[in-house]
């Protein structure tokens, strides 16, 4: 059939009044009459996802975000490929936690799981749950977080997870790629799971100096993290360590872990470390794809629900790059990559950059 331009002018009018109309929503509606899912079964999980935000997390990017992140990485990592032990991502901290907290490595994961405990109690949800889907929502609330994919439905743990599991700081580089590839993790997939520290503050090893950050900006998941861990080492925050498993760091109030000084040089992951210094979306990308991996370590994802859909976007992040801070130079930096040129980055201007402790929630 031929049009003529009288139905051609027709067709591009309807087209043109289409798109001016606003997208319909063609998803259900949750039984509160506001929420909207592809999938029903998620509709209670928005509900649980406002209850954390509002009792848990207190709107923000904070303490107990942050420890919802590491407890996610803490339970998962109970997981072997070749021994049978550990259940992984199955809450068996919380369900072992008379056990599981009491290994050096937990050291301060109680404070964590004494509100998530009770939470899932009160929402009838399982422990794994609660600490992955947990961490997912924390993660929402960090400026530059990625969302990450996220299943609902794992079933109670049945068995602790054995000690030394979890990285110390103090072990070796080769140490702990070894205990990551045993759980299925390359050393690219490590180093991004550790974009989690850009978001994180130490309590344990220097108790005196709790909630000192590793990085300036420990509410926001930006790259900070992995320029400030290669500034050259000069001071130890509060005076007294360092402790076991710290080192030197380049600014007041900061605390430098030694695994990650480590990692920031060692040749196997000194150049995935400086890649997501002036990448944050890559950073982003990187971390999500390995804590999704992560989160359903142990677990068979086809008897799971994937519930993503209502987790939120996080604020977007700040910057693309990380900037040197007030006081350092580009001379300050140890480099530390072979095979690719260290990145020109932007310094701020004023007074020497300090860093200020993460407040407890
Ligand atoms: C691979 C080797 C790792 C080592 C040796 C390590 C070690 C540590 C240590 C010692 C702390 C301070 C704990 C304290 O004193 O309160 C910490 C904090 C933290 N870690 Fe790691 N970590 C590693 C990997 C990870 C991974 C893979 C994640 C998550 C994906 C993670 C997330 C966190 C977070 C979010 C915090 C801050 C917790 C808070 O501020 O309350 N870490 N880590």
């Amino acid at each position: 059939m031929a049009f003529t331009g009288l139905t051609a002018f027709a067709l591009i009018a309807a087209a043109s009044v289409a798109s001016a109309m606003p997208a319909v929503d063609k998803r259900a509606v949750c039984a509160d009459g506001v929420t909207r899912v592809n999938n029903l079964q998620c509709c209670s999980w928005a509900a649980v996802r406002d209850a954390l935000i509002e009792d848990v997390f207190e709107g923000v990017c904070g303490e107990a975000a942050h420890s919802t992140v590491r407890i996610a990485f803490h339970d998962a990592i109970g997981f072997s490929k070749t021994q049978a032990f550990g259940g992984g991502a199955d809450g068996s901290m919380i369900a072992f936690g008379d056990i599981e907290l009491a290994y050096a490595a937990n050291a301060g994961i109680d404070d964590i799981v004494g509100d998530l405990q009770p939470f899932a109690d009160a929402h009838g949800i399982s422990y794994g749950d609660v600490i992955q889907f947990g961490s997912s929502v924390a993660l929402s609330l960090c400026p530059g977080a990625p969302t990450v994919r996220t299943f609902v439905g794992r079933k109670n743990a049945t068995a602790a997870a054995p000690d030394g599991t979890v990285p110390d700081p103090f072990n070796p580089v080769t140490d702990i790629l070894a205990r990551m590839a045993d759980a299925g993790f390359s050393s690219d997939e490590v180093i991004a799971l550790l974009a989690s520290h850009s978001i994180a503050a130490q309590d344990e090893i220097e108790p005196t100096i709790a909630g000192a950050p590793f990085d300036s900006t420990p509410d926001s998941f930006d790259p900070q993290v992995f320029l400030e861990v290669l500034l050259k080492g000069t001071t130890v925050p509060g005076g007294l360590g360092p402790g076991q498993g710290e080192v030197q760091s380049p600014l007041e109030g900061e605390f430098r872990l030694q695994s990650d000084a480590a990692f920031a040089r060692d040749r196997r992951t000194a150049c995935t470390w400086q890649s997501f210094i002036n990448n944050q979306a890559l950073m982003a990308s990187r971390f999500s794809a390995a804590m999704a991996k992560l989160a359903v370590l142990g677990q068979n994802t086809r008897t799971l629900i994937d519930c993503t859909e209502v987790i939120p976007a996080a604020p977007a992040a700040k910057g693309r790059t990380a900037i040197i801070p007030a006081g350092k130079k580009r001379a300050d930096i140890e480099a530390s990559c072979p095979t690719a040129a260290f990145p020109a980055l932007p310094t701020a201007t004023g007074a020497q950059t300090t860093v200020a402790p993460v407040p407890p929630q």
